[in-house]
């Protein structure tokens, strides 16, 4: 085999190891910030049971995809923090159309400040 033959197939061959298998890095996940990390966990606790986070898909409450978008349109003179303080503090202050007051009152009780900061800037995140 000529030389030049053998160095092209070394070349090839270094290329293919250069740019094989991890050429692709994945994309990098969204990262929530420390609170909104733990407004997670308290709505993997609190909330999961009733809302999802998938589109359209209803357990006993809405599903609360998009609920950051929708927060601020809900209710006439309520921004999208103090709606989503509301619907905590106080479920029946508004009911989303078709749905019935089945969200407990009591959870406002339940959770610390810290919580119900954090899982309120959880659900500012689900845009
Ligand atoms: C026992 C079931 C149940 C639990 C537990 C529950 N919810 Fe709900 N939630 C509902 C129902 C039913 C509605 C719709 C009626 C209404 O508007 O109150 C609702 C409505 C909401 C809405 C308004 C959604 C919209 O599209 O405007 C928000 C926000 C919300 N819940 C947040 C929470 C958070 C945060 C928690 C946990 C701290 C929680 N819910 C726990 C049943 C529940």
């Amino acid at each position: 085999m000529p030389l030049r033959f053998k160095f092209c197939l070394l070349l090839c061959l270094l290329f293919l190891i250069a740019c094989g298998g991890n050429s692709e890095a994945p994309p990098p996940t969204p990262t929530l910030n420390p609170q909104a990390q733990l407004g997670k966990q308290v709505f993997s606790r609190d909330c999961g049971a009733c809302h999802s986070t998938t589109p359209d898909t209803l357990i006993v409450g809405p599903s609360l995809a998009g609920i950051a978008s929708r927060a601020s349109s809900r209710v006439e003179g309520q921004d999208a923090y103090s709606y989503l303080l509301t619907s905590v503090m106080q479920p029946d202050a508004y009911l989303v159309e078709g749905f019935e007051d089945l969200m407990p009152a009591s959870l406002s009780k339940q959770l610390t400040g810290e919580e119900l900061d954090a899982v309120i800037a959880y659900l500012q995140t689900l845009e």
